[in-house]
């Protein structure tokens, strides 16, 4: 990725060239190549593509899907500040990923924030996102923005979306809105 390069996130549709995406992991590549358009035509989750301004070329990609989690699973200091519901909305950024060539360059934290953000903005009342970190690097990545794993949990994380927003300020979020 170049200095120059800008980059637009935007909802994945059938302009966006899947084929050469790879992020250097097997799953995440297949999952975006094979998978997501199906799931998103059938509402299982969104998908969203961070396209090169310039080329096209697709740069990362993320995915949300709506869920929800037992109260008594978030950590003590962040259930006990709320109403005794048995469970709590959440949005599950299920998959994230950066091509190869465009990682170290910001791309995947600019991928987190806009989720972060169009998280805070949907209609729906959502208190937490939560993310399934696939290693401890990723875990380490996500931590970095204020996720904290889940008590008993090996690697899921939380974090509410209040508190994403406080921090979104000290975030790289670069890329337009569509
Ligand atoms: C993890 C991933 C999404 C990060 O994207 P990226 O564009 O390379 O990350 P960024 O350039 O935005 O990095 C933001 C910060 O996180 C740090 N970081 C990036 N990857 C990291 C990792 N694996 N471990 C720890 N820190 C990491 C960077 O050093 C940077 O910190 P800095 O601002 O102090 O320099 C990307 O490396 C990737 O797609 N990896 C393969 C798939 C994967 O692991 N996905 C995670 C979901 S399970």
């Amino acid at each position: 990725m170049r200095a120059t390069e800008s980059f637009r996130i935007e909802p994945l549709s059938s302009v966006h060239d899947r084929s050469g995406f790879s992020s250097g992991s097997a799953p995440l590549d297949r999952y975006f190549r094979e998978q997501a358009s199906q799931d998103v035509k059938r509402r299982i989750a969104t998908c969203f593509v961070a396209v090169n301004a310039q080329t096209g070329e697709v740069g990362g990609f993320y995915t949300l899907a709506a869920t929800s989690i037992v109260l008594d699973a978030l950590t003590p200091d962040i259930a006990k500040k709320l109403p005794r519901y048995p469970v709590v909305p959440a949005a599950l950024l299920g998959r994230l990923a950066v091509s190869g060539r465009c990682q170290g360059k910001g791309l995947g934290s600019a991928l987190l924030g806009d989720a972060l953000i169009r998280t805070s903005r949907t209609e729906i009342g959502v208190f937490v996102m939560l993310v399934d970190a696939k290693d401890d690097a990723a875990q380490r990545f996500y931590e970095r923005y204020g996720f904290s794993l889940l008590p008993g949990e090996v690697r899921r994380l939380s974090l509410p979306i209040a508190t994403a927003l406080r921090q979104l300020a000290t975030m790289h979020v670069p890329t337009k809105r569509p």
